[in-house]
């Protein structure tokens, strides 16, 4: 039986992480003393991912296409309203109990900002221990060891382990994020705008130390970020996302060279290019309007919209995420042959959104 659109499973060989057909709707209720269900916010529509151990998935997407939502259904800071999250064998989407428990030990998250996700009352070291505390990884004085190792392996000073939060400046803290992310040795990370509040003069050392961690203790990610010139320095393969859907999923070099959605040539045409002489020559495509609302998803392909090259089927017909290569290039529309000419010819210019 042929999948609906958009359940394509992506390159599932050798993943450590598969998402299938994941859905996260956010009902909507009104009423005083019965609440009633209206609607739904419908902030992930079906996704379906894979991460193979020991690399990066980049996730792009403007802001509210649903991102973050998939990686708080990742790590069940939210119960998913239907779909699976297969690590290895086990779906965490189901998991309760000491499964739930064993998949927070294994996949951790880092947050955007590190001033809200470091609680200000706790010292470094407090931090940094306390999942290894909840997770009774060892005796007190074991775990001060490891603190310091920690702090060492994320280039901070072992002195920093009785300091608070607020002492530091942002990448120190995002440093601390990350100590305290990786302290009970999880295997899946995923990294929600990891660099997205920092100076830009420290962003690559944060990348940098990810990318470090990563080799030293092969370490899986999911990276996301709205910002396809960080995705492309962190991740050989990249996912875009619109709207509660993958629309395109492919190897960077691939996707760069050769983006088979209007979407995703989009993106790509906001990225400025460090050649002046090639970027005077390049044509950005312009997107009408914003991001439609995820209660009321447009009928088709969701994109339909804001498409430049948009037909009267696409209004009535969804297009399926599916390979248009053969090697394991994915796109969703039903005119990614179409896509290749945006950029070469017509009019561009600018993409205010992201
Ligand atoms: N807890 C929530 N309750 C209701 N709506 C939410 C919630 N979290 C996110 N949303 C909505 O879901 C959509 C996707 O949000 P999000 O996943 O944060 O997107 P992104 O990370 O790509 O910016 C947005 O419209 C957002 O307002
Ligand atoms: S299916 Fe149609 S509307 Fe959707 S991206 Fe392709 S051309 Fe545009
Ligand atoms: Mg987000």
């Amino acid at each position: 039986m042929e999948k609906p659109a958009g359940t394509a499973t992506v390159n599932a060989t050798d993943a450590l992480m598969r998402v299938e057909d994941l859905v996260m709707h956010f009902p909507i209720t009104q009423g005083i003393l019965v609440q009633r269900q209206v609607g739904a916010i419908k902030a992930v529509d079906g996704v379906s991912l894979s991460v193979k151990r020991g690399q990066t998935l980049g996730l792009v997407g403007e802001s509210g296409s649903g991102k973050s939502t998939i990686g708080r259904c990742i790590v069940r800071l939210y119960k998913p309203t239907s779909g699976h999250i297969y690590l290895d064998n086990d779906d965490l989407a189901v998991a309760q109990g000491t499964q739930l428990r064993e998949v927070r030990r294994r996949v951790q998250m880092i947050f955007q900002d590190p001033y809200a996700s470091l609680n200000p009352r706790f010292t470094v070291g407090g931090l940094i221990a306390e999942p290894m505390q909840i997770h009774k990884t060892g005796s007190k004085a074991e775990i001060r060891e490891r603190v310091e190792q920690l702090l060492d392996r994320v280039g901070m000073n072992r002195r920093f382990i009785d300091r608070y939060p607020h002492e530091f400046s942002g990448g120190q803290r995002q440093r601390l994020a990350i100590a305290r992310a990786i302290a009970i040795e999880p295997e899946f990370i995923i990294a929600d705008e990891p660099v997205s509040a920092l100076d830009v003069s420290i962003r690559a050392q944060i990348l940098n130390l990810m990318q470090r961690l990563q080799d030293q203790m092969g370490l899986t990610y999911l990276f996301v970020s709205h910002d396809l010139s960080v995705v492309r320095h962190v991740a050989p393969r990249i996912a875009v996302m619109y709207l509660g859907k993958i629309m395109e999923v492919s190897d960077r070099d691939e996707i760069y060279s050769n983006p088979l959605h209007p979407y995703s040539s989009a993106l790509l045409s906001a990225v400025p290019i460090a050649n002046p002489r090639v970027e005077k020559q390049r044509k950005r495509i312009i997107l009408k309007g914003d991001l439609p609302s995820p209660i009321h998803i447009p009928p088709g392909c969701r994109f339909h919209t804001r498409c430049p090259i948009a037909q009267d089927i696409c209004r009535q017909v969804e297009p399926p995420l599916e390979d248009k290569t053969g090697s394991n290039h994915l796109a969703a529309c039903h005119f990614s042959d179409r896509v290749g000419s945006l950029t070469k010819a017509g009019s561009v210019q600018g993409l205010g959104t992201l």
